[in-house]
């Protein structure tokens, strides 16, 4: 394991503990939609519902939930959540919006390759994760074992996430090329990038900027599922993707997402990949 590697996690949970509150603060998660509107869902699970199904009397661990804004609409759906996260001032404002939004859910705080130790094996019906959550773990093979570890025999992978295309480009091109600039496959020393903003609107000023991360190519990330005792059930590209992530470049669409503006079928933005642990 390289130095880098080690410090990875410390690393980005300092990114992520600097901006949990300004994320809670945001116009773009509207955590007090939850409280004004018990009906209200998350723009990303509300996305996620036609391919999600009824999720309703199911167990479900939703891994790196953050804010919690995704994991308290999966309980509004009638699943048994609890959500897990590296970063405690991330889960501080989840515990605080479940609470607002009047929805039980648990919270706890641990390294994803730690939940199936923490949480027990073959506890869950359903695995939720994505939307900016692979990008920061070193190795898909590990967290499809802790994954697979999760379930139960027969138990459900839902996954939708950024696609390793997407975040394999250079992003401030004004020619209208899209070019990979990243490594799209997984490497074994992560990007490192050094970047003061964040995804959400916000005046805040934060002090750790720096990040470690890998891409998982798609290949990657089905053969690890494969590998892990799961059968691949579904598997969808999509043209938008939830957050503007070629600043300057994308079109907000219809079902208020972003998508590239120029011949965005050039593009697969996110992919929606399900699957079912075997059963031993
Ligand atoms: C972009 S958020 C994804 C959550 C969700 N899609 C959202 O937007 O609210 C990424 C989350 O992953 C968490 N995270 C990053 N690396 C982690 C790790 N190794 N173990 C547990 N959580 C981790 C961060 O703390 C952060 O809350």
């Amino acid at each position: 394991m390289t130095d880098n590697k080690a410090d990875y996690r410390d690393v980005n949970r300092a990114n992520w503990d600097d901006r949990a509150q300004a994320h809670a603060a945001s116009a773009d998660y509207n955590v007090a939609a939850f409280a004004a509107d018990p009906a209200h869902l998350s723009h990303v699970v509300s996305f996620d519902v036609p391919l999600l199904g009824d999720i309703s009397g199911l167990r479900g661990v939703h891994l790196q939930c953050h804010i919690g804004t995704d994991t308290v609409s999966l309980a509004r759906l009638g699943a048994r959540m609890t959500g897990v996260d590296f970063s405690p001032k991330s889960l501080e404002q989840a515990r605080a919006l479940a609470t607002g939004a009047g929805n039980d859910v648990d919270f706890v705080e641990s390294d994803v390759y730690g939940a199936a130790d923490l949480l027990g094996h073959g506890g869950f019906d359903l695995v939720y994760t994505g939307i900016g959550a692979l990008c920061w773990l070193p190795d898909i093979a590990r967290w499809a074992q802790t994954v697979a570890a999760l379930l139960k025999p027969g138990g459900r992978l839902f996954i939708r996430e950024g696609h390793p295309v997407l975040s394999a480009l250079e992003y401030d091109r004004s020619d209208g090329l899209l070019v990979l600039k990243d490594p799209y496959f997984e490497t074994a020393e992560p990007q490192i990038y050094d970047d003061g903003g964040t995804y959400v609107e916000t005046d805040v000023e934060f002090t750790h900027n720096v990040t470690h991360e890998w891409n998982h190519g798609i290949g990657e990330i089905v053969t690890a599922v494969l590998d892990a005792g799961m059968t691949l059930t579904g598997l969808v590209e999509h043209r938008s993707v939830p957050w503007e992530a070629m600043p300057g470049l994308m079109t907000k669409t219809p079902g208020d997402e972003w998508q590239l503006t120029d011949r965005p079928e050039r593009l697969p933005h996110t992919y929606t990949l399900q699957a079912v642990r075997n059963a031993v």
